[in-house]
């Protein structure tokens, strides 16, 4: 069986020191939490300490990164800026709220991959485009921007319909599969089987303990990228237990 990832997106809702608590809280559930595939996206300002007071092989990943590497960029962070294992790239936060462009973010994807860090690069539609019955065209067109090869680097699609970020909506299966396998088929036609192999797709949006059993059956979901309810620990806690039923 595929031992499926969870990417803990912690947005901006946790301080250094909730953040901190809450590693405490991990480390003390040892046996529950080592061995999972996790991964936790901090705010960049609380990864130091994160990094420092976890006793346990989970991975850290930045929630965005500038398209820029290194110099005179005020106030921005790359994945230069600390080591990291993963990235997140093109959240739909950072796209409608903070206006980031297709080729930015194309910029980005492209910093992260000639790095050794692994991109989560998300798509996915908004409720307007939903209903004009485009979804699939608007994934084609976030997927545009990937390069014609992977050259052996990782990359992980999260597919997050931003009707489902935060809203408790969550699609059905054959919606999400209809997605996932637009988004693989996609993936097919640009890459070769070795690169396919290095590739996994994530949903996201809107997830928690009662639904991810049930989204567990869609069979192309290689993992979850959760956001408020990976920000509480109980409820961390009680996903991951789901996981180990
Ligand atoms: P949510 O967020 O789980 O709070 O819906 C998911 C995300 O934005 O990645």
């Amino acid at each position: 069986m595929k031992k499926i990832v969870l990417a803990a997106n912690w947005k901006m809702y946790l301080n250094e020191s909730e953040s901190i608590s809450f590693i405490e809280k991990v480390n003390s559930d040892k046996v529950l939490f080592e061995n999972q595939d996790i991964v936790i996206f901090p705010s960049h300002t609380c990864i130091r300490s994160v990094k420092d007071h976890l006793n346990l092989n989970l991975k850290i990943g930045m929630q965005d990164c500038d398209l820029n590497l290194k110099g005179a960029f005020t106030g921005a962070s790359s994945v230069h800026s600390i080591d990291v294992d993963t990235c997140i790239i093109g959240h739909s936060e950072r796209r409608n709220i903070y206006h980031e462009s297709n080729d930015n973010i194309s910029k980005k994807l492209n910093i992260v991959l000639n790095s050794d860090v692994e991109p989560i690069f998300c798509i996915g539609e908004t409720v307007d485009e939903k209903n004009s019955s485009i979804s699939e065209k608007v994934l084609l067109d976030q997927l545009s921007i990937l390069p014609n090869k992977l050259q052996g680097k990782n990359l992980i699609i999260a597919y997050e319909p931003v009707w489902a970020i935060g809203s408790g909506e969550v699609p059905s299966n054959d919606y999400i599969h209809k997605m996932l396998s637009c988004t693989k088929n996609r993936l097919k036609s640009l890459y070769s089987d070795a690169d396919m192999q290095n590739i996994k797709l994530f949903y996201g949006g809107s997830v928690s303990a009662d639904n991810i059993n049930e989204l567990l059956e869609v069979d192309l979901i290689d993992g979850f990228l959760i956001g408020s309810a990976s920000t509480d620990f109980d409820k961390f806690k009680n996903i991951v237990k789901q996981l180990k039923l």
